[in-house]
C-alpha cells in the first residue's frame, strides 16, 4: 500500500479505466477495461517465432523480448482504446508468478507509467487474472468454483472475494498445460502444443488407445498426469514408425483420458461444495487449457448433470492476456488495495490463503 504515491482522480471514478500490462510468460499483453465491464482494447504479442526453433519458451529470450515490444503494445493498448495516458485511473501489470525476467520487464514499465501519470499502480496474481475474469465476462457473484488450469497451474480453488482462495486441489506432478505441450512435443506436434494437439486430435479416434486414468476414482480433488505422459512416451516407441493417423488417434485418446481425469476430479469438487456449504456454487473453468473445446464441453455436460451453472470465458480471454490483469486490477481499486513502488515481482505466489 502507498497512499503517498496515489492520486485516486476522484472526480472520474465513475466510470474508471485500468491499464493491464502482463508479461509473465510469452506473451506480451496489454488491455484497457473500465469498472463497467467494458474492454476498450485488448492487445496480445506473441514471441511464438523466438521460441520456435528451440521447441519451448527459452525464459532469457522471452525477457527480452518483452523488453523490446512492450512499449509498442502499451502503446496499441491506449491508441484502440481511443483514449491517451491522462484518462487511466491506474496501472495494474502482472506481478507474478511467472518466468521472472518478463515479470520484472511488465512490473517496471507499469511502475512508472503510474509514476509518470500520478495514478495508483496494482501488482496482480496472474492466478488471480484468471480466476477473476467470470466476473469480468459474466458478473458472476461471489462465491464460485473455478478449476484453473493452465501451463504452470492445475488447481480446483472456491473464490470467496477478491484475495480469499480455498484450495480443493492441486497437480502432484505436470499441470495439464504443461502435459499437452510434453505431449505435443513427443508427437512432433508444433508449438503452441496444446492448441495444435487439439486441432490433430480432430482428426483422430479418442477410443484407438486406452491411455490410464492417473488418480480417477479416488475421493480428492488432485490431479497426477506424468503417468499419463509416459504412457504416450511407450505408445509412441513402440509403434516405430508413427503415421500421421497414428499421432492423430494418440492426441484423440491422450485428450479422452485428459477430459476424464479432469471430469471425474471437478465432480468430486462439485460435490465436496454442496456436502460442506450446502449449496450449490457456479463452476467457472480458466487458464489456457480452458480454450480447449472438448474439456469445455465435457465440463458443460458435467454441470448440467450436477444441476449446475457453468462459465468459461471466450477463448481468447482464456489463454494468456492483458484484459484480466487490468481486471483483476479493478476489482483490487475497488477495495482501495494498491501496491507502492518498491513492490518486488515474485516468481512464486499462491493463491490461495485457506
Ligand atoms: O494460461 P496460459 O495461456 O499461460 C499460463 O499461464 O501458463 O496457458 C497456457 C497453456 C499451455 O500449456 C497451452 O498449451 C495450453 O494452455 N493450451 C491448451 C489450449 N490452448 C492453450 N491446451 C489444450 N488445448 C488448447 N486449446
Ligand atoms: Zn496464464
Amino acid at each position: 500500500m502507498a497512499e503517498e504515491n496515489v492520486n485516486l482522480k476522484s472526480e472520474t471514478r465513475s466510470p474508471f479505466l485500468v491499464l493491464g500490462i502482463e508479461s509473465s510468460c510469452d506473451e506480451t499483453a496489454a488491455s484497457v477495461v473500465s469498472n463497467d465491464f467494458r474492454i476498450l482494447s485488448n492487445i496480445v504479442g506473441s514471441q511464438f517465432e523466438h521460441h520456435q526453433p528451440y521447441g519451448g519458451v527459452v525464459p532469457e529470450l522471452a525477457a527480452r523480448a518483452h523488453a523490446e515490444t512492450i512499449d509498442i503494445i502499451v502503446s496499441r493498448a491506449i491508441t484502440e482504446a481511443g483514449i491517451s495516458f491522462r484518462d487511466l485511473n491506474a496501472v495494474a501489470a502482472t506481478g507474478g508468478p511467472g518466468l521472472i525476467g518478463g515479470v520484472l520487464v511488465g512490473a517496471t514499465f507499469g511502475k512508472a507509467l503510474a509514476l509518470a501519470n500520478q495514478i495508483p499502480f496494482l501488482a496482480v496474481n496472474h492466478l488471480e487474472g484468471h480466476a477473476l475474469t467470470a466476473r469480468l465476462t459474466d458478473q458472476l457473484d461471489f462465491p464460485y468454483l473455478l478449476l484453473l488450469v493452465s501451463g504452470g497451474h492445475s488447481q480446483i480453488l472456491i473464490v470467496k472475494d477478491v484475495g480469499s482462495y480455498k484450495l480443493l486441489g492441486t497437480t502432484l506432478d505436470d499441470a495439464v498445460g504443461e502435459a499437452f505441450d510434453k505431449v505435443a512435443k513427443l508427437l512432433g506436434i508444433d508449438m503452441p502444443g496444446g492448441p495444435n494437439l487439439e486441432k490433430l486430435a480432430l482428426k483422430g479416434d479418442p477410443e484407438k488407445y486406452r491411455f490410464p486414468r492417473p488418480l480417477l476414482g479416488r475421493p480428492d480433488c488432485n490431479f497426477s498426469l506424468s503417468g499419463l505422459k509416459t504412457a504416450v512416451r511407450y505408445k509412441i516407441n513402440q509403434l516405430c514408425n508413427i503415421s500421421s493417423q497414428d499421432k492423430a488417434d494418440i492426441s484423440a485418446s491422450f485428450q479422452k483420458a485428459v477430459c476424464d481425469v479432469i471430469v471425474d476430479r471437478c465432480a468430486n469438487a462439485i460435490d465436496k461444495c454442496q456436502l460442506d456449504l450446502s449449496k450449490s456454487l457456479s463452476f467457472v473453468a480458466a487458464g489456457g487449457v480452458a480454450a480447449n473445446k472438448s474439456i469445455r464441453t465435457a465440463l458443460q455436460t458435467l454441470s448440467y448433470q450436477k444441476g449446475i451453472q457453468f462459465i468459461a470465458p471466450p477463448i481468447s480471454l482464456c489463454t494468456d492476456n492483458a484484459a484480466m490483469i487490468a481486471w483483476a486490477g479493478v476489482e483490487r481499486f475497488n477495495k482501495g488495495d494498491f501496491d507502492g513502488f518498491d513492490f518486488l515481482p515474485k516468481p512464486r505466489w499462491p493463491l490461495d490463503n485457506s
